[in-house]
Parts: structure tokens; sequence; C-alpha cells
């Protein structure tokens, strides 16, 4: 049965960074770190998307469809300033991410920014973009169905960073649909979708990892190397995502009949927004 439409709004959260320790997973730096890595990579990626998305807007020539991508682009708005809010608390700490902020900038805003082109390869280069952000979500979405379940407070994790972690991932699978359906409306072809994915999975992957271990070697409470071994140690915990889960998760993506309504139902992540802290004092 398919499942009733929903309303993608923004919800105005604000968090208090100011008890949150350094490792907030307490004895996890690896943990910790790996999960850190969206403050660093986040605010620069989220705000791509929106800039991206406000120039597929004119484009579009669906009224519902119209409407969903103007909440996406509000609901990433505001994941953006809330995860730099948590990279400021880190610099506030002695772990300054500028430089590794700078290196995610570039990536953003001059490899995959605006280039001067002719008209109809602008449009082209737009679709690309497009299809990159359709398969970037299909992980926003794994990760946060993944966030929604794992037992962090088990671990002793901080409240308040677990509730931007499971707010954020709760409005991921809410507007899980909406990149790929703006890509289906504008293109739909399944080469680039493919393509897309065969870039965007391996780029993320080693994007993230080389934050962590940035984070760890220029952490100053020196908590030692990244190793894969406390990486995997942490996943059996359910501290992290297993790498077969979400490698299992891109060759979902591929089949040509797949859409992102088929990965489970929206019902726990909008459980998750009816008692979330940040999303009910937003609601008042
Ligand atoms: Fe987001
Ligand atoms: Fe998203």
């Amino acid at each position: 049965m398919p499942e009733p439409a929903l309303v993608l709004a923004p919800r105005a959260v604000t968090f208090d960074w100011s008890a949150v320790p350094a490792h907030w997973v307490p004895g996890e730096p690896l943990a910790t770190h790996v999960m850190n890595t969206l403050h660093l990579v986040l605010p620069e990626g989220e705000r791509w998307f929106v800039h991206v998305f406000g120039q597929a807007l004119p484009h579009i020539r669906d009224d519902k469809l119209r409407e969903e991508v103007i909440g996406f682009i509000g609901q990433e708005a505001v994941h953006a300033e809330a995860h730099q809010g948590a990279a400021d608390h880190l610099a506030a700490q002695g772990l300054d991410p500028a430089p590794f902020v700078d290196q995610v900038s570039w990536l953003f805003r001059t490899l995959l920014g605006d280039r001067d082109l002719p008209a109809p390869v602008a449009h082209q280069w737009l679709l690309e973009r497009l299809a990159m952000i359709a398969a970037i979500e299909h992980f926003t979405a794994v990760l946060g169905r993944w966030v929604l379940r794992a037992p962090l407070e088990r671990a002793g994790a901080d409240p308040t960073m677990v509730d931007l972690l499971r707010w954020h991932g709760a409005e991921e699978v809410e507007h899980r649909s909406v990149a790929f359906d703006l890509y289906a409306h504008l293109d739909g072809r399944w080469s680039r979708r493919v393509r897309t994915m065969a870039v965007a999975g391996p780029v993320l992957l080693w994007l993230f990892a080389r934050c962590t271990r940035w984070l760890m070697r220029n952490d100053p409470l020196r908590p030692g190397p990244a190793r894969l071994r406390d990486a995997h140690r942490a996943a059996r915990r359910g501290l992290l995502p297993d790498l077969a889960g979400l490698l299992r998760a891109t060759w979902q993506y591929l089949p040509r009949t797949y859409h992102p309504s088929q990965d489970g139902t929206t019902d726990e992540a909008v459980a998750y927004l009816a008692t979330s802290p940040a999303a009910r004092a937003a609601a008042r």
C-alpha cells in the first residue's frame, strides 16, 4: 500500500553544544570521529544541494514535485547549519576543522560548482549534478535508517549529539525520494544514474575515510591512529555502520526498477521526529 503523502517542511532546530564532550561516544574516539566527519563534510555538501536544486526549480513542470523540492531545500539548509554548529564546537574544543573544510569547499564549490558553459552543455552539467545528488541521497537515507536504530545510548553517547544525528537521519528518510524523483522528472536516464553512483559511492567512502584520519591525527587528546580493525570492532557493537551493509545498499540502487520508496517506510522517522527534543522544541 503506498504511504500517505507527506508535506516536507524544515524544522527550525537548535542545539546547545556547550556540554558535549570531545569524545562524545565515551572510550570510542574512532566511532566519535567517523560520525564527526558529518560536521566537516555536510555543511558545504548540503549548501551545494540547495544551490543545485535552486537551479533545477525553474525546470520543474509538476506542482507536487516542486513543493517537495522546496521542502527538501528548506530541510537541507537547516541540516547544513546544525552541523556547522557542531563543527564550530569542535573548533572551540581545540580541533579547528578549517583546513579540512577548505578541501571540502573546493570539491563542492569549484570541482562540482557552476561552470561557464554554453546553455545545452550547462543543462547537461545540471542533470549530472542532480544524478550525483540522488546517489548521495541514497546513502544519507541508508545512514538515516541506521542511526535511528543504532544502540548509541547503550554506549553512553552524548544525548545532544544523538538527537542531532537522529533528527537529521529521520528527515533524510522522510525526504529520501525527492532527489531521485527530481532526477527522474528532468532526465532519468539509467546509464547516468549508474555512472554517477559508480563515482559518488567510492568518492564518498574515500572522503569520509580521509576526513576520519584527519580528525584522529589532529585531535588534541591524541587518541592514536585511525585503524580499520577499530572501525570493525565499533561496527560489531553497532556504533558504526558496517562496510558490507553499505556495499549491499550501493548494489540495491542499480536495478532499473529501483525507487527509494521501496526502502522501508517513513513510520520510524516520523515516530522519532515526534519525540526528538530538538524537533519538539522547534515545533513550540
Ligand atoms: Fe541532510
Ligand atoms: Fe537529504
